[in-house]
């Protein structure tokens, strides 16, 4: 769907020419276009103010039927996070006109001091992944994606760029992927259904992969994992993908939530906190569409994705507030709270990947608390780690894909709000105060000695409005993180 291209302007059948502009710079190389942007700056609509659009038809010159102009504001004020925004608002915009061959003019990297690859993947993952349309519910009033999208460069065209271009596509189908699995609704995405799609698209990919039927999981003892199943109809699941690579001297373990939706249990959601619950296997969504997207890419380091996959209902076979029940890991839990369930699942998977692969670092991704939503916000997502470089390698692989993380503390003495009278830990802690750091606290009494991160993707994994370059529904948050991350381990 992305396309590199040079062409003559002149002679090239373009539908519709998008063209960024800054309202203080020139900021492009060929004549034609800077002459059409001087032309399009004289008139009263148009400043290149940020978001401000105009378009022109049959520009003499040029042979594209039409050109938008798009502005990007003041100059100093461009990075890459605007750049993505940019191609996505566009390519919506386009998507409204019905329009389906879209090209763009590349700004000159030089011109806005920002290195020439990365200025096109930013406008490549914008265009892709604002194309991305969920509707599969629909039967009427259905959009139709953008058929190519084609960036528009003066200088030569190298192998290297692309080369880029096509991993650009690789990892945004990767996050398209989680995507559309998160927006599924819970009676389509049941764990049986969830477990399955998984499955057969990893073994396209030539993963190895297992699965774990919930026998299996009785009789390997991951009752805590069982403990959130019981009041399901559903039975649950554990998928297991493996990407091996031949010289790889590390293995990294990603572990995933898989709640293919939380009631609560018998301590159910009350109001609007159950609504947006189909979400809630996002963690999930990610590993398994990071490992889909590693495989593709062939990534340089062995990775084991564990995905334990329930559904949290109440009903009379459900676990009740106070049983008490053994984790895989063998320490005893008593259940304060069956909304408490991810870390449930969560440290049965864990404590399996561990003992199972002994990988060098063990990463989890999970919708895990409200309690980090207040904290950070609907668009970043918390990270507490065991491990100074593996923060911070996380942090700035979250700046340069703009999927945002921030670094919060795991205090030794607020493990005593987890304290139980009864069993070896309580997974409902003593506060409601600080929720997302007991929650990380009680994976970390599962990690040992293993560099770890946990990341609380509550608030990012899925968009009630859209934004500039994702609809309402799943974000595919985690996807460009990890793929990024783990480039860099
Ligand atoms: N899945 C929820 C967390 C959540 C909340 C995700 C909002 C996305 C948006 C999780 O299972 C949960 O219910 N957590 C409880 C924990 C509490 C009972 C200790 C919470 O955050 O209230
Ligand atoms: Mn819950
Ligand atoms: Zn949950």
């Amino acid at each position: 769907m992305l396309h590199l291209k040079s062409a003559d302007l002149k002679k090239q059948p373009i539908e519709i020419l998008a063209i960024p502009v800054c309202e203080d710079k020139d900021i492009h190389e060929d004549p034609l276009i800077k002459a059409v942007v001087q032309k399009a700056l004289v008139l009263k609509e148009f400043s290149g103010k940020n978001d401000e659009q105009v378009t022109l038809y049959d520009v003499p010159d040029i042979k594209a039927r039409r050109i938008i102009m798009w502005g990007l504001g003041k100059s100093e004020k461009l990075d890459l996070e605007a750049l993505r925004s940019m191609a996505g608002k566009i390519v919506k915009s386009c998507i409204k006109k019905e329009l389906t061959d879209l090209w763009f003019a590349v700004p000159a990297s030089e011109k806005i001091d920002l290195e020439m690859p990365a200025v096109l993947e930013a406008m490549q993952e914008g265009a892709f992944l604002g194309n991305h349309i969920f509707q599969q519910y629909k039967l009427e009033k259905k959009k139709t994606a953008l058929k190519q999208i084609n960036f528009l460069l003066k200088t030569r065209i190298t192998k290297e760029l692309r080369d880029r271009c096509s991993r650009v596509g690789v990892i945004c189908e990767g996050t398209c992927l989680a995507r559309d699995w998160v927006s599924t609704p819970s009676n389509e995405k049941t764990p049986e259904k969830f477990l399955r799609t998984i499955v057969n698209l990893a073994k396209k990919q030539r993963l190895k992969v297992q699965g774990f039927s919930e026998s299996q999981l009785r009789q390997k003892k991951f009752d805590a994992l069982l403990a959130v199943a019981a009041g399901s109809q559903s039975k649950p699941g554990l998928v297991i993908l493996e990407h091996r690579i031949a010289g790889a001297k590390k293995t990294v373990a990603l572990v995933g939530k898989g709640v293919t939706f939380d009631s609560g249990g018998l301590n159910i959601k009350t109001g609007g906190s159950i609504a947006d619950m189909k979400s809630d296997m996002s963690g999930a969504a990610a590993v398994a569409a990071a490992l889909i997207t590693a495989a593709r890419l062939k990534t340089k380091v062995n990775l084991i994705g564990v995905i334990p996959i329930v559904e949290n209902m109440p009903s009379g076979k459900a676990t009740r507030p106070g049983d008490i029940i053994r984790s895989y890991a063998g320490k005893t839990i008593e259940i304060g709270n069956t909304d408490a369930e991810g870390r449930l699942i969560l440290i049965d998977a864990m404590a399996y990947a561990l003992k199972k692969y002994k990988p060098q670092m063990l990463i989890d991704l999970a919708t895990l608390t409200g309690a980090c939503v207040v904290a950070l916000g609907e668009k970043i997502a918390g990270v507490f780690s065991n491990d100074e470089d593996l923060a911070a390698s996380i942090a700035s692989a979250g700046e340069k894909t703009h999927e945002r993380c921030w670094r919060m503390p795991l205090p030794d003495d607020y493990k005593e709000l987890l304290k139980s009278d009864f069993a070896d830990i309580n997974n409902m802690p003593a506060s409601r105060w600080g929720g997302a750091i007991t929650a990380a606290l009680f994976l970390s009494e599962f990690v040992g000695d293993t560099r770890w991160a946990h990341i609380d993707i509550a608030g990012p994994a899925y968009l009630k409005k859209e934004n500039a370059y994702c609809g309402p529904g799943g974000t595919g948050f985690g996807v460009r993180l990890l793929t990024e991350l783990l480039d860099r381990v």
